[in-house]
């Protein structure tokens, strides 16, 4: 059985990596658009700064909260879904916000600290804030209890094993003790020095102050003191997330592309999943180009010769040279996904070939969905 159509058919949270622009986005959502036709309520939450999913589902924009897709797009595209489409996009400052919310202990302390200036720098520009809110989101919308399936869509980072790292560098930092060392005394002493008794903190601050300012110090001190009685929500909740991620629920699938680079970040990350005890289900090598055959290998002598006859055969000689520097592309590409399979059991994968049209309108996307869905995987003439 095709895996991924087997990943729909049997769990509830699926994570969709990979490396920049292989394909995630389209994955995530044919995915979960499978999940709908089967009659599966099935929700796709993006991370598409690029807001090409948004306009490959027909909704003129996603947002925070899940909007359904409109059945009239099934059907004008000759589909008749069984269950729902529910899109959203990954909206990070106000996810921040809502768990600021739902874990200060007074909504006099959430509104200050939504209301701080150094908060208000880093919830949408702090490396990893991304990553860790869309585990938040996930986490939210399992609970919730309303989807037989969610798929996620991990952000565009160059490198896809950082998204596994987030929560945990995310929280370490908030939880810096340096940070809350030095700026929680110099908060309680009303951003003066005289009274902070510590001389190394005091040293640090003179010196700090110096270089940001007073107001910045100011802000970021009062951000960390207000999030003072906040680390253990959010440390609880990154351990349930954590939880989900590892458990029979959960199948991560990852995508690629049949170039080097791409491939190699596809064998790292498989590892680290394995290492890290999370459940790998299948590989998508998407945008593979199709093998016609095994090419025709004619000696350079020939070709030559072909190449000073009449029109027909230097036509021929032209076509032979195109096909020659195609299939070299083709070669290269099994080459490097030959090293993948001594890794990742073939079994596992699904190729989808390189389709003349990108996935950026609903039967774009259709299309891609049924390359993937396809019984055996690989339906591109020469595929295997
Ligand atoms: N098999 C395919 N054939 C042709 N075009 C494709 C295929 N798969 C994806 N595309 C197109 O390639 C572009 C990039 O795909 P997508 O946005 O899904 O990648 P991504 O991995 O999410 O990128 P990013 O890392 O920037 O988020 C899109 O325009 C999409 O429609
Ligand atoms: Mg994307």
């Amino acid at each position: 059985m095709n895996p991924i159509a087997e990943i729909v058919e049997h769990k509830e949270v699926v994570v969709c990596a990979g490396s920049g622009g292989v394909g995630k986005t389209t994955v995530a959502a044919s995915i979960a658009l499978r999940a709908a036709l089967e009659g599966k309520r099935a929700a796709v939450l993006t991370i598409d700064p690029a807001r090409r999913l948004a306009s490959s589902l027909g909704l003129k924009e996603l947002t925070n909260k899940p909007t359904k897709v409109n059945r009239r797009k099934f059907t004008s595209a000759g589909l008749a879904p069984a269950g729902e489409l529910h899109a959203m996009m990954l909206d990070t400052k106000t996810t921040f916000d809502e768990i600021v919310m739902q874990y200060a202990p007074s909504r006099e302390q959430a509104e200050r600290i939504i209301a701080n200036r150094f908060y208000r720098n880093i919830s949408s520009t702090l490396s990893g804030t991304q990553e860790y809110m869309a585990m938040e989101k996930l986490y939210e919308l399992y609970v919730d209890g309303r989807y037989d399936l969610i798929v996620i869509d991990t952000p565009p980072t160059r490198n896809a094993l950082d998204f596994l790292d987030s929560p945990r560098r995310l929280t370490s930092f908030l939880e810096s003790r340096m940070l809350r060392w030095f700026l929680i005394p110099y908060m309680k002493a009303g951003g003066g020095m005289m009274r902070i008794a510590n001389v190394a903190a005091a040293t640090f601050l003179r010196f700090a102050k110096r270089i940001v300012g007073s107001e910045v110090l100011l802000d970021t001190a009062e951000f960390f003191a207000n999030l003072e009685g906040m680390y253990d929500g959010f440390k609880q909740r990154a351990g349930e997330v954590a939880a989900l991620l590892r458990s029979d629920a959960t199948s991560f699938v990852v995508v690629t592309s049949p170039a080097a680079e791409s491939v190699n970040e596809a064998l790292f990350f498989g590892a680290r999943l394995n290492e890290s005890g999370l459940p790998f289900g299948a590989l998508v090598v998407n945008r593979v180009h199709p093998k016609y055959g095994d090419g025709v290998r004619l000696k350079p002598r020939r070709l030559a010769k072909l190449a000073q006859g009449g029109e027909d055969a230097r036509g021929l000689a032209t076509l032979l040279a195109v096909e020659e520097s195609f299939m070299r592309v083709v070669r290269l590409e099994e080459a490097n996904l030959d090293a993948l399979a001594r890794k990742i059991p073939r079994h596992r994968w699904v190729r989808v070939p390189y389709l003349e049209r990108e996935a950026v309108d609903f039967p774009g996307l259709v299309a891609v969905a049924a390359q993937i869905f396809a019984e055996d995987g690989s339906p591109h003439p020469g595929g295997g």
